[in-house]
């Protein structure tokens, strides 16, 4: 709970306010999460003027690291300060051994860790074939 009081974002009347502005009394929306979808969810419900909306986010703002804003740099960005750093369980039915699961932790969730790479929905091929 401590770590999402100190991540959080106040957007007010179509208007950002600072980050960790001071707390409104009550919101018409609480958007937890500040990452892909929770951005979404937070800047569509602003589109409104007459809501307000806190978002909560439990992780920090990035620094502009080059791993964040450059598409392709994967991989410097797991295991650092913006990384969750989970793990499975042990997998037995591998060699017993846990694997990472890379989480983004911080304003832009997986956004700041991920390959910003696109790739074409596998859907689009599965539907084009379903029609022959
Ligand atoms: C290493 C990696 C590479 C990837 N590469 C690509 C790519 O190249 N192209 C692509 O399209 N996609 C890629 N992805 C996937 C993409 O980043 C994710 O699909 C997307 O970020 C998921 O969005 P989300 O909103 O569901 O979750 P996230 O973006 O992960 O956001 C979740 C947010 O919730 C916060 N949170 C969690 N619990 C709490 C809590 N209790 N309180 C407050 N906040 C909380 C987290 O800190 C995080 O900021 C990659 C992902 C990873 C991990
Ligand atoms: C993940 O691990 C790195 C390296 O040890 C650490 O700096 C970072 O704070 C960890 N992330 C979280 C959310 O604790």
């Amino acid at each position: 709970m401590l770590a999402i009081a100190l991540g959080g974002l106040l957007l007010r009347l179509s208007q950002a306010l600072p980050l960790n502005s001071p707390l409104l009394h009550e919101y018409d929306y609480i958007v937890v999460g500040g990452g892909v979808a929770g951005l979404t969810v937070a800047s569509r419900l602003s589109q409104d003027p007459d809501v307000t909306i806190l978002l909560l986010e439990a992780g920090p703002a990035d620094n502009h690291e080059l791993f964040v804003e450059v598409p392709g740099m994967i991989g410097d960005g797991i295991g650092s300060i913006y990384d969750w750093n989970l793990s499975t369980v042990p997998q037995t039915a591998l060699d017993g051994a846990p694997r990472s699961i890379p989480q983004g932790f911080g304003l832009g969730g997986s956004s700041l860790i991920n390959g910003m790479l696109w790739n074409r929905g596998e859907w689009v091929r599965t539907a084009r074939e379903d029609a022959r």
